[in-house]
C-alpha cells in the first residue's frame, strides 16, 4: 500500500532514524482519499431510499404504501401487536411485516417492524449461501441492559377514533402514541403536543424479500446504452434493481445472497431547529442539514465504522464508531431516537422552515427538523424518548445501554503514548525525564512495534528483553503501562495463538465458510470472532499472567483497528458476505464488532487472576451503543492541524451527550509534527478531554511535553498541573456519568436548556456539574477568547477572580501562558493542590474547596472519592459528600450525599478508616462578602470531634480584590476529615 503508516519500519535502525528525519522535513499535505469510501449515490441502498425520497417529495398524490389491519391490532401488558401490509406495485400480492410498539416503564416508547417471510426463515439465499435467513434481530443482545420493564400503566384508548390507535403511557399518563392507520405512521405527544413523528413524509421502507428474475442476457453490442435506459426508467418508478443483487466497489464484489433489504424511516421533529448525536463525524454539535444548500452538506451523515485515513473536517463521512442515537432540542424541550440497526446506516437531515403568516395573528415561523434513516439490513427498532430535559434523554438512553464504567482514577490523569517507544529502556527513560522536569503522568503506553513482528501477546526479544523490570520501574510511582492488541491475529507459522484459533475454528469466516483471510499491520491475518463465546473464552485465556508474560496488574489494554480495519478490504473493511458466528452476515452486525472485541478485552482484564479484582482500563477505537460500560475512546487519526484541534471538542462533547463520555483525541495530533503553540495549546485543551492522551505517529519528532523546551515546556506543566489539580472533581463528574448518563463534559445547551442563544454553541465546555467553563484556544496566535455565558451568575476567572458577569459574549485574556477557565458562581469546586508525579501518590492528599459565591450569596458542590481502583464502591466503600454555604447564615456545612438508610458495610468502615487522616486544607471563597473585611476568625464545628476539639476558632484572611478581580477570603486548615460532617461558620 502506498500509504506510509500501513508500512512501519520493522526495527529502529540508523536507515529509519535518517527517513524518519528526511519525513519531517517534508511534511506532505494530507487529505482524506474520497475515492475509498462510498457516496450515498455508491452505495445501493442508500441511493434507492434516497431516490424513494425524492419521488415522494415530488409527487402531489403521494401515498405510503404501508398500512395497518385494524383486525390485528391487539393490545396486553403494555405492548401493542399488529400486522403492517406493503402493498406491492403489482397491487397483486402484499407484504405482511410484523408490528410491535412496546411502553417501557420509563416513559420511553420502543417500535419493531419485522419481515414474516424471512422472520419464519421462508426464502431462498443465492450462491447458496450458508447466512441466515432472518432480519438481524441481536443488535439489542450487545447494546441493551436494562430500561426494558414495561410500563404496567399503558392504556389503550377506549375511544379509539377510526383510522387511529392512541395509547397513553408514561408518568401520569403524559405521554401519547398515535398510530395511524393508513399510511401507518406513529406521532408521540406530550402533554397533548406532538413531538416526534414516523413516517409523515411517507419514506418509510422495508425491502421485502424476492427472489431474483433472471433477464435474458442483452446484446453485448449497445447493451451498456440499454441498460443505463432501463436503469433510469426502474429508477423513476422507484425500483432501481441495479444494485439489488450484487454491488462492486473499488473491485471487490459484495454477493448479497439475501437481495436488496434495506429498511429505511422518516421521523420528524415538529418545532424542533437543532439535532445533536449519532457520532463519530467530525462535525458541529448541532448537525446541519445535508441535502445540499449554502454551507450545507450534500451527503448523509452516514454510520459505517471504518478507519478512515486522513479524515476530514467538517464532514458527514463515517468514521470509527456509531451511535444512533440523536435527540432534537428546543427551549423548553427534548426529545429524542434510538435506531438500534447494526448494519451500514445513512441519516438525511433536512430542516424545514415555515415563515410567519403576517395575516394570520399568533402564526409564528418555525423549523420542523426532517430526518430520514436508512439501513441496509436488519429489523426497524426504533426507542422514542419524550424528554423533556436534555437530563432525561441521557438518562433513560443510559438506563437502556448501559451508564460508563467507573474508571480506576488513574484512567482519568494524562495518558503518555507515541508509536512507539521502541524499547524497554526507551520507555524506562521517558518515565525518568517526566520526573526530571517534574511533569505529572500516570500512563505510559506501547503500540505495535512491541511485539515481535506484530504478534500480539509476544515481545520483541531484541528491544524489549525485560518487559518485567520495566512495569515494575513504573510501578514504583503508581504507573501503568498500556499495550496494544489488535483483533487480527498474524496467519503465519510458528505463533501458537493463530493455531488456536484456526484450530479451534473461532475465526470469521468468509461467504464460502472457509475461515477469512485479510491484509492488515502483521501482513496477511485472520479476525477473532468474538460474536462467539467459545472466541471470548478463548480469548481471555490469552491474558493469564502466565500466557501474556512479562505483563504486570499494572498492565491494561488498547484496541484499535476493531472496526476492523482491513488494508484489503473494500472500503478498509471486511466484505459484507463475511459469516460470523451463528450464520449473521458481517453486513448485519458490522457496526457491533468493535464493541464485542473490546467487551472481551475487558473481561479478559477482569479475569487475569482469580481472586484480583481491579477495574479493568480498556481504550477503544470502534465502538457502538453499549460501549461505554466497558472501554474509553478516542477520536482516532487526526492531523496536528489547528482545524483538528478545535474539531475535537463538539467531537467530544457529541460523545458526551450521546452517551459515550469517556472520550479523547490525540493531543499533538496523530499525523504531522505541531509546531510548540499548537502543541501547547493542545495541551491546554487535551486537559479539558475526559480521556487524555498525547499520542503521535511513528513518522512524528518525539514531542513529549520535556522535548518543546522554554517557555513551553512550563505552559505545559502547568496545563498538566491543572489537570491533576482538578482530578477530583473529574472523578465526581464521572461517579455523576456513572450512576446518571449525565456526559461529563457539557455543552452549553445542556447545561442551559433554556438558552436559544446557546443551543449551538460548541466550542466551550462545562466540567460535570462543578461549574467550572472552558474555552480552550483552538486559533493560532490568539491571545484572547470569547466566552459565551448563558446565564446572568458571576463568573470568576479561575487564576485571578476576574469576574465575568452578564450574559452573553465576554473577551477573555488568553496569552500562551493562559487557560481560559471560569468558575460559576453558585458551585463549591474540590482540588487536590500538592504537585505529585502520578494521580496515585495523591491518593491520601488533603483536599482544597473553593467555595463560588453565586449573585445571592450562595454555592454548592459534590465530591466523590473511592480507592480509585477495586470494585468495593459498588457495596458503598466510597466518600460522597454534599457541600453547601448558605449566604444568609455564611455557613459552609460538608454532610453526606450518600442517601439516608445506606447500610453501612465492612468495606466502607475499611475504607473510611484508611482515609480517615485526610483532611481539607483549605478553603477558599471566591467572592466574598464586603462585610467580612477585617474580620479575621472563622469557627469550626465537626462531627465526632472530642468535645475539646468539637468548636475551634481558626484564622481567616479576607483579601480585597483589585481592579475586576472579586474579594476573597481563606482559612488554612480548619482540620475537618474529608469524609466527616462538619461546619465552618464565617458569620
Ligand atoms: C492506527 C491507530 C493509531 C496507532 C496505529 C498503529 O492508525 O489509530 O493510533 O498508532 O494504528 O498501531
Amino acid at each position: 500500500m502506498a500509504r506510509s503508516r500501513r508500512d512501519p519500519a520493522p526495527r529502529w535502525t540508523a536507515v529509519f532514524l535518517l527517513w524518519t528525519a528526511l519525513c519531517c522535513l517534508f511534511v506532505p499535505a494530507v487529505m482524506v482519499k474520497h475515492e475509498n469510501f462510498k457516496t450515498c449515490d455508491q452505495s445501493g441502498f442508500c441511493r434507492r431510499n434516497r431516490q424513494f425520497a425524492d419521488t415522494a417529495a415530488a409527487t402531489s398524490s403521494w401515498s405510503s404504501p404501508y398500512t395497518v389491519d385494524p383486525t390485528t391490532i391487539a393490545f396486553k401488558d403494555g405492548e401493542l401487536h399488529a400486522t403492517v401490509v406493503k402493498t406491492l406495485q403489482d397491487g397483486v400480492q402484499n407484504v405482511e411485516l410484523p408490528l410491535t410498539v412496546t411502553f417501557l416503564d420509563s416513559g420511553v416508547a420502543r417500535v419493531t417492524l419485522d419481515e414474516t417471510k424471512r422472520q419464519k426463515g421462508d426464502i431462498t439465499l443465492r450462491h447458496d449461501s450458508k447466512a441466515r435467513k432472518e432480519r438481524y434481530n441481536e443488535a439489542g443482545k450487545w447494546t441493551l441492559v436494562g430500561g426494558l420493564k414495561v410500563a404496567d400503566g399503558a392504556a389503550l384508548s377506549e375511544k379509539a377514533e377510526q383510522g387511529y390507535t392512541k395509547v397513553f403511557y408514561g408518568d401520569g399518563s403524559k405521554h401519547q402514541a398515535i398510530i395511524r392507520h393508513a399510511p401507518f405512521g406513529i406521532e408521540f405527544q406530550r402533554d397533548g403536543e406532538t413531538q416526534v413523528k414516523f413516517n409523515e413524509r411517507g419514506l418509510l421502507n422495508l425491502e421485502h424479500w424476492r427472489s431474483k428474475i433472471e433477464k435474458p442476457a442483452e446484446e453485448k453490442k449497445d447493451g451498456e446504452e440499454e441498460k443505463k435506459e432501463e436503469e433510469k426508467k426502474e429508477e423513476a418508478a422507484g425500483e432501481d434493481e441495479s444494485t439489488w443483487w450484487d454491488e462492486t466497489f473499488g473491485g471487490n464484489t459484495d454477493s448479497k445472497p439475501r437481495g436488496p433489504e434495506a429498511v429505511a424511516l422518516d421521523i420528524t421533529f415538529p418545532g424542533y431547529e437543532h439535532v445533536f448525536g449519532i457520532p463519530e463525524h467530525a462535525t458541529r454539535l448541532s448537525l446541519k442539514t445535508t441535502r445540499g444548500g449554502d454551507g450545507a452538506y450534500s451527503e448523509p451523515y452516514r454510520l459505517y465504522n471504518a478507519d478512515v485515513f486522513e479524515y476530514e473536517m467538517d464532514s458527514p463521512m463515517t468514521l470509527y464508531g456509531a451511535i444512533p442515537f440523536m435527540q432534537a432540542h428546543r427551549k423548553g424541550s427534548t426529545v429524542g431516537v434510538f435506531w438500534l440497526n447494526a448494519a451500514e446506516t445513512w441519516v438525511d437531515v433536512v430542516k424545514a422552515k415555515s415563515t410567519a403568516n403576517p395575516l394570520s395573528l399568533g402564526t409564528k415561523g418555525h423549523t420542523d427538523t426532517q430526518t430520514h434513516w436508512i439501513s441496509e439490513s436488519g429489523l426497524l427498532d426504533v426507542f422514542v424518548f419524550l424528554g423533556p430535559t436534555p437530563q432525561d434523554l441521557t438518562r433513560q438512553y443510559g438506563e437502556l445501554t448501559g451508564y460508563t464504567a467507573m474508571p480506576q482514577s488513574f484512567a482519568i490523569a494524562y495518558h503518555q503514548c507515541r508509536w512507539n517507544y521502541v524499547t524497554d529502556e526507551d520507555v524506562k527513560d521517558v518515565d525518568r525525564k517526566f520526573d526530571k522536569h517534574k511533569i505529572p503522568y500516570d500512563v505510559i503506553w506501547l503500540d505495535i512495534e512491541y511485539t515481535q513482528e506484530k504478534k500480539y501477546f509476544t515481545w520483541d526479544p531484541l528491544t524489549f528483553v525485560n518487559p518485567d523490570t520495566m512495569g515494575k520501574q513504573l510501578d514504583k510511582s503508581q504507573r501503568k503501562l498500556v499495550v496494544i492488541i489488535d483483533p487480527h491475529i498474524k496467519n503465519t507459522n510458528d505463533y501458537p495463538v493463530i493455531d488456536e484459533l484456526k484450530k479451534k475454528d473461532l475465526a470469521v469466516k468468509n461467504k464460502d465458510g472457509n475461515q477469512y483471510e485479510g491484509w492488515c499491520w502483521p501482513g496477511s491475518s485472520m479476525w477473532i470472532d468474538c460474536f462467539n463465546p467459545a472466541a471470548i473464552s478463548w480469548w481471555k485465556g490469552l491474558f493469564k499472567y502466565d500466557s501474556f508474560k512479562g505483563t504486570l496488574p499494572n498492565t491494561f489494554i488498547w484496541n484499535d483497528m476493531n472496526e476492523p480495519s482491513v488494508f484489503n478490504g473494500p472500503e478498509t473493511t471486511m466484505p459484507k458476505d463475511n459469516i460470523h458466528f451463528g450464520g449473521w452476515e458481517h453486513r448485519d452486525v458490522h457496526n457491533v464488532n468493535g464493541m464485542t472485541f473490546h467487551n472481551a478485552t475487558y473481561q479478559a482484564i477482569s479475569e487475569r487472576k482469580k481472586g484480583e479484582l481491579r477495574r479493568p482500563f480498556v481504550l477503544t477505537r470502534s465502538f457502538y451503543s453499549g460501549s461505554q460500560r466497558s472501554a474509553a475512546m478516542w477520536t482516532g487519526d487526526n492531523l496536528a492541524e489547528w482545524s483538528h484541534l478545535e474539531a475535537s471538542l463538539p467531537m467530544i462533547l457529541n460523545q458526551g451527550i450521546s452517551g459515550f463520555p469517556f472520550a479523547g483525541a490525540d493531543v499533538g495530533g496523530f499525523f504531522g509534527n505541531p509546531s510548540k503553540e499548537l502543541l501547547t495549546r493542545w495541551y491546554q485543551a487535551g486537559i479539558y478531554y475526559p480521556f487524555f492522551r498525547g499520542h503521535a505517529h511513528i513518522d512524528t519528532r518525539r514531542r513529549e511535553p520535556y522535548v518543546p523546551g522554554a517557555p513551553y515546556t512550563e505552559i505545559i506543566t502547568q496545563a498538566l498541573r491543572l489537570r491533576y489539580q482538578l482530578l477530583p472533581a473529574w472523578y465526581t463528574a464521572f461517579r455523576e456519568a456513572h450512576t446518571t448518563g449525565a456526559p461529563i463534559v457539557r455543552p452549553n445547551f445542556y447545561v442551559h436548556p433554556e438558552d436559544e442563544r446557546g443551543f449551538a454553541i460548541d466550542d466551550q465546555l462545562y466540567i460535570g456539574s462543578t461549574g467550572l467553563l472552558a474555552k480552550p484556544v483552538t486559533k493560532e496566535g490568539a491571545t484572547s477568547v470569547d466566552v459565551y455565558l448563558a446565564d446572568d451568575q458571576p463568573y470568576y476567572d479561575f487564576f485571578d477572580y476576574t469576574l465575568y458577569q452578564g450574559s452573553g459574549t465576554h473577551t477573555v485574556p488568553a496569552p500562551l501562558e493562559k487557560i481560559p477557565l471560569l468558575m460559576q458562581g453558585g458551585n463549591i469546586i474540590p482540588r487536590r493542590d500538592r504537585p505529585r508525579r502520578s494521580s496515585g501518590l495523591m491518593k491520601f492528599d488533603p483536599f482544597t474547596l473553593v467555595v463560588v459565591l453565586d449573585k445571592d450569596g450562595a454555592a454548592k458542590g459534590e465530591l466523590y472519592i473511592d480507592d480509585g481502583e477495586t470494585f468495593d464502591y459498588e457495596t458503598g466503600a466510597y466518600i460522597h459528600r454534599r457541600f453547601a454555604f448558605d449566604g444568609k447564615r455564611n455557613v459552609l456545612t460538608s454532610t453526606n450525599a450518600v442517601p439516608v438508610g445506606a447500610k453501612a458495610t465492612a468495606k466502607l468502615e475499611a475504607y473510611l478508616k484508611s482515609m480517615n487522616k485526610v483532611r481539607v486544607e483549605k478553603v477558599i471563597i471566591v467572592g466574598a462578602p464586603k462585610t467580612w473585611k477585617g474580620k479575621t476568625e472563622a469557627i469550626v464545628m465537626e462531627e465526632g470531634a472530642k468535645e475539646s476539639a468539637r468548636k475551634k476558632t481558626i484564622a481567616m484572611e479576607f483579601h480585597s480584590g483589585s481592579g475586576k478581580s472579586a474579594d476573597w477570603a481563606i482559612v488554612r486548615d480548619p482540620k475537618v476529615g474529608i469524609g466527616r460532617g462538619w461546619k465552618i461558620d464565617f458569620s
